[in-house]
């Protein structure tokens, strides 16, 4: 099958990073948009990421990229700058083979080297099991469950919320300008 290899994004992943996310938004729950952003959208929405210093990543294996994943401001308001949220997205023909187990340690990892203090996970649909296993594989815990907070597909949809302190967490005051 080859191996996978997990490394920063670049513009030319974007394609790739398109039709996965696509499939996604238009047959999934894990994301509440209904129309699939064009590659210039994603490519906007990568620089953005970059643009604030926060790792984009994907998961390539022979060649093929199989899964990305991003790190972005959890709110904007500056008391927030210390917390991010991940978004991580497998090719649905690559689901459940270790792929997302890959991606989420090395952002965890890389959001913890810049300062970031607190990951959150806000997964879409109580029913997402394999999103909900990962996370709580790479330590985040349940924190709350906003109910029938979407609607898509003619259903109501939940948002689960799950978070994990990163590097010292909460432990110690952040470095720099805290
Ligand atoms: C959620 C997602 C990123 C997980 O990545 P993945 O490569 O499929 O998952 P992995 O194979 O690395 O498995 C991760 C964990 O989930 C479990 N899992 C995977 N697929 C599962 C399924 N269909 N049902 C139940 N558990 C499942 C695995 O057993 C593993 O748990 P463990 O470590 O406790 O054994 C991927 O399935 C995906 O892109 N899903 C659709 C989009 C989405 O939900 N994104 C998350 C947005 S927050």
């Amino acid at each position: 099958m080859g191996e996978l290899i997990v490394r920063a994004s670049s513009e030319a992943d974007v394609a790739r990073c398109t039709e996965i996310y696509g499939y996604h938004v238009r047959y999934g729950t894990a994301s509440f948009e209904t129309d699939p952003p064009d590659l210039a959208e994603m490519k906007r929405r990568r620089a953005a990421v970059l643009e604030a210093g926060l790792p984009h990543l994907v998961a390539e294996r022979a060649g093929m990229v199989v899964g990305y994943a991003y790190a972005a401001n959890w709110r904007s308001r500056p008391a927030y700058r210390f917390s991010v949220e991940d978004s991580i997205y497998v090719d649905q023909d690559a689901v459940g083979r270790g792929i997302g187990r890959a991606l989420l340690p090395a952002l965890i990892e890389q959001c913890a080297a810049i300062g970031k203090r607190q990951m959150v996970a806000v997964i879409g649909d109580s029913a997402q099991t394999a999103s909900i296993r990962l996370h709580a594989a790479c330590g985040f815990e349940l924190v709350g469950t906003l109910r029938s907070i979407g609607f898509k597909f003619g259903r109501w949809l939940d948002s689960v919320l799950m978070q994990r302190p990163l590097g010292s967490g909460d432990a110690t005051p952040p470095a720099g300008n805290g």
